[in-house]
């Protein structure tokens, strides 16, 4: 039997902790791969696919800034990639037709509910930004039936313009930053998760103390050593439970790696084995 291949194409790569999850699942799963990482020249993504495919890869995990390419890329798309507008998985089929999926709102929910015990339904959320990492993360909320889901962003039209998008299956309300602290009925939110990339470049959107009380858990979608600055103000404002976007990438991994392999690897020892490696 020849050992399947799988890869994840960005652009950086280098930092990319894929190879590494991957590997432990395959450990785990005593299943027979090898996956690396690929740095794709950015004008370059469908030849770098194509040639992937044609030697025999099984499937890949596509990362920053190659996910809108991987959209286009794919001849099949599912309901999620769909609604996300990106894709950050594809897989190939018996027919060798290549399908697209995103598996990054599930891994997030399935971080929220299952490791951090975190409660979605009935709950009011709070997304902070309105990028392409929020579009894909909408859906799997909606799915967990929350009572309210807000979505606040720097430039006020882009989060309009995603609760319009995604207002046949719930009612999104959007604003601004300055609109958030002048709510007239200013309710702490459940959850806050940040989805903006501010955290990114060391910066913390503008947030009005009116939206967390000591019942507020607060999760940033990206991951580091450090507190991020969002993860710092929440602890300030002494939020019950925090969480930074380690957990978010493995059970993204783990839906990839079960649909290239149809087995559902642990998560948990994974996130702390990164965490250790940090
Ligand atoms: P991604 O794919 O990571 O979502 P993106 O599509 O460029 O990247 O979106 C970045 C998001 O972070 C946007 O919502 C952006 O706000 P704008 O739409 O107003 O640009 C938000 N963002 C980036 N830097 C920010 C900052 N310093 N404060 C608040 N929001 C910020």
């Amino acid at each position: 039997m020849t050992t399947d291949h799988y890869c994840v194409f960005g652009n950086p790569i280098s930092h990319s902790k894929s190879p590494l999850l991957h590997t432990e699942f395959a450990k785990q799963t005593q299943q027979d791969l090898s996956y690396t990482a690929q740095c794709v020249d950015v004008n370059d993504f469908s030849s770098a696919a194509n040639k992937f495919f044609e030697a025999g890869g099984k499937g890949l995990n596509i990362t920053v800034p190659f996910k809108h390419d991987a959209f286009s890329f794919a001849e099949n798309l599912t309901e999620r990639a769909k609604r996300a507008g990106a894709v950050n998985t594809l897989f190939l089929n018996k027919d060798n037709s290549i399908t697209g999926d995103n598996t990054d709102g599930i891994g997030l929910v399935t971080d929220i509910t299952k490791h951090l015990e975190w409660t979605i339904k009935n709950k009011n959320i709070l997304i902070l930004g309105a990028g392409g990492a929020v579009r894909g993360i909408v859906e799997p909320f909606v799915k967990e039936s929350p009572n309210s889901i807000t979505i606040v962003n720097r430039t006020k039209e882009k989060a309009q313009q995603l609760a319009s998008d995604f207002s046949d299956i719930f009612s999104i309300q959007s604003c601004s930053y300055s609109e958030l602290a002048e709510r007239d009925n200013a309710i702490a939110f459940d959850i806050i998760i940040n989805g903006s990339s501010a955290s990114l470049s060391g910066n913390l959107p503008p947030l009005p103390d009116n939206i967390i009380n000591e019942n507020t858990c607060c999760y940033d979608m990206m991951y580091a050593k450090e507190l991020t600055p969002f993860l710092e103000w929440a602890k300030e404002k002494k939020a019950p439970s925090i969480s930074d976007g380690l957990g978010m990438l493995v059970c993204q991994g783990a839906e990839s790696f079960f649909i290239w392999r149809g087995v559902k690897p642990e998560t948990k020892s994974v996130i702390q084995y990164i965490r250790s490696i940090l």
